[in-house]
């Protein structure tokens, strides 16, 4: 058993970019449960490597139990093989849940007290084992596998980049819309701008693939790209409703991509609804496989892309501002 916790954000697109990693990494493994932002999941360490992907995520580990009562916790930890899970030293770390509908104020010092017992050593400032104890409806025990810091998204938001446009995706959510393609060897953005998108999947171990109208950000995506170390990638200045022209005999395996928004010079003066239609046709032309787009809530992309082929499997609404709420869309040929 696994668990993740999940960013308070966007936490339904959050779970929706855990299910696609577990799915990528195994058929049998999958959530079973979700208490606020803590999701326990059927898997093992075979979804480690998927899971180090992950955008909208705090952290993941392995889950030990879970309890409905403190009594029960105790009582659990006490039939616990600690030695199984505790390398060196160790300290026990709880979050509380907004959720969280248990007493739990004393429960690092009593769980670290109950398992110092066993032999094993403490050390707070910094432990070689973290458990960690979340309350929600219910407590859940487990140890820390992997943590993801802030500091390296930050230091690739829009104008952390060398070139930077104001018109990128945070880091984290163009991350999980690489994840939601469930892009295993290469992806494809045909309106890459700065390259946000295929920053990340070029981080992920991705080939990118990138299109962009305009010469001024195929050059920009480029210099990004190289700023943070992605080597493996092609750009080519183009338009995202001809595909096919750009990359004959080519079909990907997956799409993400987050199409202008505004009626400014980013639409190459084109309609917006026209744009939106011919580039998912032409998407679908040169796709096998997932699409992972976003579009202005006011465009109804699943009638369209219904209408061109798609099967449109999942649906998450953010309100970015006053003046735009979009839905992120994970679509399938
Ligand atoms: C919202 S931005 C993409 C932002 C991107 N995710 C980033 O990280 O910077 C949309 C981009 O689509 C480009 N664009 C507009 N019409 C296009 C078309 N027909 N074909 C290709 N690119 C186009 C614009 O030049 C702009 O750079």
């Amino acid at each position: 058993m696994l668990y993740v916790e999940i960013l308070g954000n966007l936490p339904e697109m959050a779970q929706g970019e855990v299910r696609a990693l577990l799915e990528m990494a195994s058929p049998e493994f999958k959530i079973i449960e979700r208490d606020y932002l803590f999701l326990a999941v059927k898997g093992d360490e075979r979804a480690f490597p998927f899971l180090n992907r992950l955008g909208l995520a705090h952290e993941y580990g392995r889950l030990l139990f879970s309890a409905e009562s403190l009594e029960e916790l105790y009582s659990k930890a006490e039939n616990t093989e600690w030695e199984k899970y505790i390398q060196g030293t160790f300290k026990v770390d709880r979050e509380t849940m907004a959720n969280c509908s248990h007493r739990v104020e004393d429960v690092e010092r009593k769980l670290g007290a109950l398992i110092s017992k066993r032999g094993f050593k403490v050390n707070l400032s910094s432990p070689d084992t973290l458990i960690r104890v979340y309350c929600g409806k219910k407590l859940w025990v487990g140890v820390r596998e992997r943590f993801f810091k802030a500091k390296p998204f930050n230091e690739r938001k829009a104008d952390q980049r060398p070139f930077y446009k104001p018109i990128a995706l945070p880091p984290r959510v163009a991350r999980a819309m690489v994840n939601l393609s469930r892009a295993r060897r290469e992806i494809l953005d045909p309106f890459m701008g700065t390259g946000g998108i295929l920053i990340e999947a070029g981080l992920m171990g991705l080939r990118a693939y990138g299109v962009d109208l305009r010469k001024d950000m195929v050059e920009g995506a480029k210099r990004n790209l190289e700023y943070y170390g992605v080597k493996d990638y092609v750009l080519k200045q183009g338009d995202a409703t001809k595909l096919k022209e750009l990359f004959p005999n080519k079909t990907f395996e997956a799409v993400a991509t987050d199409p202008p928004y505004g009626s400014s010079a980013t639409l190459g003066g084109r309609k917006r609804e026209e744009l939106y239609e011919k580039a998912l046709s032409s998407i679908y032309e040169v796709l096998d496989g997932y699409l992972s787009i976003a579009f202005p809530a006011q465009f109804n992309a699943e009638k369209v892309a219904e209408r061109i082929g798609f099967e449109v499997l999942e649906k998450y609404y953010q309100r970015v501002h006053s003046s735009l709420d979009r839905y992120f869309y994970v679509m399938r040929t």
